[in-house]
């Protein structure tokens, strides 16, 4: 996903990698406002944390953030919201983090801990810079205006330098912090953000559950994935083989072809050869819709398989004497 650009901006990296190599040291943060059932595109921050992870040797926190969900959604309750808290946490600790070196935490339950931190956060920053941040309305909800205080709050767990990797959506939130971190003795974040995977459905917009063929749940069996990407997964090919064999699929909008691209596909000279066979011509939409059906499958049933095991690990991730006890 660094080599592909998914991958593709950054803030202080250079920074990072200065303080890993002198020995001064780092840690990672990210996280995961709950939801009911996760698709793959949200997994995209969690795996090259993990990757980072295995590479640095270092601590990864990560926030589950079931009172933003709870607050930025009118028709969710608070039960509904830990309840999926719960459930993500499976997946999360399923992409293969190292248990001593990881803490996963609910705002919910752990906010006590945290409390002290992020009040001296929400001081530093006022109303006005946050609702300018997030385009609040005054109509919002007092929840929602406090909450940023509680996603930086992770930035200053440890007195080292933290690299943040997420979705770009995320952006706002460290800009805020790096606007404060200073002032209260700790470094500005940094940051590796990644593209939004395209939803299933066309090139533009986001998944949504409300719309569920536009994305791929981990949940989904092979069959609902075979019939989602078949039927649903928007093409970039001509309308008809003689068309194809002889324009080609337009790669830019092709979402099979982008999925593979993101990460399914890993192997740089197969992505490479199928792009042109597929531009060119010599390969149709149904033989890489096919083939994307046999990676997310494969990726899916390695997913399930890792996600049993994690329910035996939940109480080591989550209740993580050593890294818990710093803050
Ligand atoms: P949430 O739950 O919306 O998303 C979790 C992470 O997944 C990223 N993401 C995606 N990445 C690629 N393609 C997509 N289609 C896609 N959809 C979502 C998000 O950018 C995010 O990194 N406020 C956060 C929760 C949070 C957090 C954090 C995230 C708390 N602390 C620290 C990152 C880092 C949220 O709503 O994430």
């Amino acid at each position: 996903m660094l080599r592909r650009g998914v991958f593709f901006w950054h803030r202080d990296l250079d920074l990072i990698l200065d303080d890993w190599a002198s020995g001064r040291g780092l840690f990672l943060y990210t996280g995961r406002a709950s939801s009911l059932g996760m698709h793959i595109g949200h997994l995209i921050p969690f795996m090259l944390a993990r990757w980072f992870q295995e590479k640095f040797a270092v601590n990864v926190y990560i926030e589950i953030t079931d009172d933003e969900k709870f607050l930025r959604n009118p028709e969710y309750t608070l039960e509904e919201t830990a309840m999926w808290a719960y459930d993500n946490i499976f997946d999360i600790i399923a992409v293969g983090f190292d248990p001593d070196k990881t803490f996963i935490f609910q705002d919910t339950e752990y906010i006590r801990n945290i409390y002290p931190l992020v009040i001296k956060i929400a001081k530093k920053v006022n109303f006005s810079e946050v609702s300018a941040t997030f385009g609040l309305r005054p109509s919002i909800n007092i929840g929602a205006i406090f909450y940023p205080a509680i996603q930086l709050a992770p930035t200053m767990f440890e007195h080292r330098r933290c690299l943040i990797p997420a979705g770009i959506d995320q952006d706002p939130y460290w800009r805020l912090q790096r606007d404060i971190a200073g002032s209260l003795g700790y470094h500005k974040a940094a940051q590796i953000h990644s593209k939004f995977l395209p939803p299933l459905t066309g090139p533009e917009g986001k998944m949504s559950s409300s719309i569920p063929e536009s994305a791929v749940y981990l949940s989904d069996n092979p069959k609902t994935v075979e019939r989602k990407v078949m039927r649903h997964a928007f093409s970039g090919g001509q309308p008809t083989v003689e068309l194809q064999r002889k324009l080609g699929a337009n790669l830019e909008i092709d979402v099979p072809y982008q999925w593979l691209y993101y990460f399914l596909e890993e192997d740089d000279s197969k992505i490479k050869r199928l792009g042109e066979d597929y531009a060119s011509g010599r390969i149709l939409t149904g033989e890489v819709k096919q083939l994307l059906v046999e990676k997310l499958n494969s990726f899916l049933e390695q997913n399930r398989d890792r996600r049993e095991n994690a329910r035996e690990l939940v109480d080591v991730f989550k209740y993580n004497g050593a890294l818990a006890k710093r803050m």
